[in-house]
């Protein structure tokens, strides 16, 4: 009893601080808060605002706004922040209370172990894509590999690849001026733009080579299934998320095109979503793929299919 009264007076205080912390740009008043108040009020008001992993969230956001790491805010705990500090922090804090994704706050996402730009030209990658990435590293077995990914995004798995395999030859194709002009300052920025050629293109259409391996992080979700997606996906472009009714048809398609863009015994290998892998197996079937099969993410769904052609 004693123990959960003073929880709850601790949660009291953090709410009157986080409150304090916002409101003292209206006020102008000086706020005196330390490392560890701040990042305690900011993960109150987090919380209070539905925010997934909110300590963690609060961490982030006030590391980067100092120009820290992580890890060096608990060196720091007691010490007082100034003003010039915490404003910029305020309008982060607010902007992540009402859904914009970390990743677009901090400008920046990790992958794979290389940094990337992170902005609302392209999808926030995700860590099940991370998960297709290292499965590749392991299917690839010609490290002079010609490699295709289509609906590059960000560019996160062709430029993974393109580190991983310094011999391959890659191209990234996506229908989105913003999402390839963002895949190139990426490729600009891990020194790898002489390492991959990126191509607008719909689908495989405007391409006239073949490849080894076609690897694809599709938009999946359909189109009525819009209200079930958080705030934060919502900040994703609409043609990094959305297929159609069914929300496969964009696989579907790359499913008809790729035999003709791949060598003899090629890999095509799709990212899927929830429930989609019986049909998307079948289509696979039907088109007298071979080899077929499909790989679980970490939370056990069936989320990435492998099939190869000729
Ligand atoms: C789900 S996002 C994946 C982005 C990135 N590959 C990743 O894994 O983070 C899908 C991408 O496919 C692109 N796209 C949508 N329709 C396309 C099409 N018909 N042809 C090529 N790319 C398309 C979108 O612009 C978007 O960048």
């Amino acid at each position: 009893m004693e123990k959960s009264l003073t929880v709850f007076r601790q949660l009291q205080v953090d709410q009157i601080n986080s409150e304090r912390f916002l409101d003292s740009a209206r006020n102008d008043k000086e706020t005196h808060m330390t490392v560890l108040g701040l990042l305690q009020a900011t993960t109150a008001y987090f919380k209070k605002h539905d925010i997934e992993s909110p300590r963690l969230n609060a961490e982030h956001l006030l590391a980067h706004v100092l120009g820290r790491k992580r890890i060096e805010l608990y060196l720091e705990f007691e010490r007082v922040l100034t003003e010039s500090e915490l404003a910029p922090l305020r309008d982060l804090v607010k902007r992540r209370s009402e859904g914009e994704p970390l990743q677009h706050l901090l400008d920046t996402v990790e992958f794979c172990g290389h940094v990337f730009l992170c902005d609302k030209r392209a999808m926030v990658p995700r860590q099940e894509t991370e998960e297709l990435v290292e499965f590749l590293k392991s299917e690839i077995q010609n490290p002079k590999s010609k490699i295709v990914d289509v609906g590059t995004g960000s560019g996160v798995i062709a430029l993974s690849l393109a580190a991983k395999f310094p011999e391959a030859e890659i191209l990234a194709v996506d229908i989105s001026d913003d999402a390839l002009a963002l895949a190139q300052e990426n490729a600009a920025r891990l020194d790898l733009p002489h390492r991959i050629r990126f191509l607008k293109s719909n689908l495989l259409e405007n391409l006239d080579e073949r490849f080894d391996l076609i690897v694809a992080n599709l938009p999946y979700v359909a189109t009525q299934d819009r209200h079930t997606l958080s705030r934060e996906v919502l900040h994703d472009p609409e043609v990094a998320l959305f297929a159609g009714a069914r929300g496969d048809e964009l696989m579907r398609e790359l499913i008809e095109q790729a035999p003709g863009r791949l060598r003899p015994g090629g890999l095509l290998v799709l990212e899927i979503g929830l429930g989609q892998s019986e049909a998307l197996l079948s289509a696979l079937a039907e088109k007298k793929y071979r080899d077929i099969y499909s790989k679980n993410d970490y939370a056990g769904v069936i989320r990435f299919l492998f099939a190869r052609y000729g």
